[in-house]
């Protein structure tokens, strides 16, 4: 039977723009492309784990705006359940502003409707939240609504990935119920300012991009290398790479397995634009790692 994921989070029309360089302040410049793609933390990381072979539900908000409909298609074209997506009709779809140039983005994101998610939201999704293998979250809703979704998680025994993106500092309490915080090197920082890292017991995951993941774990760092690759568009690649986890631990793999299987989506994922357009299949990921085997990268 199928892992069962259920994905707390953002969903977000991503307005691509690949440019050949960055514009300075007051200039105009001509741009090359530009798509709609969709995206968001959330959305990005229950489609990785559906195409991977998870069941997923999805629980979060958009507007009942064009973005917000033609978003819940794309999720439910995935398989993607999103029976516990509130429509909301005072705020706009959450959108990220994204300008790809020079084989890097910069990303500015409205949060809009994924901001107008309420604690009691998550709490009508109890069962489902019970029912699952993993709950995966992120940090583009209101923090208030992780805390009580981890709660409820744990409530139940139900294991919790939190990805700390975008990073804030986050209080002992929350990380002490997380089984495995997945941060970037900088998010990791930010993450713990306001706390002794050393009174976190719980292994942890640090993502370093094309080098690939470091597992902490008692504290010991363990380098999980990542596969060296064209690189296209890195956006979403994290997600990738969360969803990736959160579907290989359900299905029972070792923290380092599921790191490597993880790298290996992720690093599928930057082949192509987009962050949704990107993401692998899991016949594509294990055909991947059978080319890969023996190799170093
Ligand atoms: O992690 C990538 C995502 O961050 C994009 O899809 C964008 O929507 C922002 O939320
Ligand atoms: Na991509």
């Amino acid at each position: 039977t199928k892992p069962v994921v259920t994905v707390i989070g953002s969903i977000n029309m991503d307005l691509v723009t690949i440019a050949s360089r960055v514009p300075s302040q007051g200039e105009t410049i001509l741009g090359e492309r530009f798509r709609l793609i969709p995206g968001g933390k959330g959305a990005n990381q229950a489609v990785a784990a559906a195409r991977l072979g998870a069941k997923v539900h999805m629980i979060g908000a958009v507007g009942t705006d064009a973005f917000g409909k033609e978003l819940l298609h794309c999720l439910e074209r995935e398989g993607v359940s999103v029976d516990n997506v509130k429509p909301v009709t005072d705020v706009e779809t959450g959108v990220a502003v994204i300008t790809i140039s020079e084989g890097d983005n910069r990303i500015i994101v409205v949060p809009g409707a994924n901001h107008s998610l309420r604690p009691e939201d998550v709490e009508v999704c109890e069962e489902v939240i019970a029912s699952s293998d993993i709950c995966l979250l992120q940090l583009e809703i209101p923090l208030p609504v992780v805390e009580r979704a981890v709660a409820l998680a744990k409530k139940h025994g139900v294991r919790v990935i939190l990805n700390p993106a975008p990073a804030q500092p986050l209080p002992l309490s929350l990380l002490e119920q997380v089984d495995i915080l997945t941060p970037n090197e900088h998010e990791r920082d930010i993450v713990f300012a306001d706390i002794d890292a050393s009174r976190f017991a719980n292994p942890f995951i640090v993502t370093e991009g094309a080098r690939g993941v470091t597992i902490i774990k008692n504290g010991q760092p363990t380098l999980i290398p990542g596969f060296s690759v064209p690189v296209v568009d890195t956006t979403g690649a994290g997600d990738t790479f969360n969803g990736a986890l959160a579907v290989a631990l359900s299905k029972g793999m070792s923290l380092e397995e599921a790191c490597l299987f993880g790298n290996a989506a992720a690093a599928l994922s930057v082949t192509k634009l987009g962050a949704q357009t990107g993401m692998p299949t899991e016949d594509e990921v294990q055909a991947f790692l059978k080319t890969k085997k023996g190799c170093s990268s």
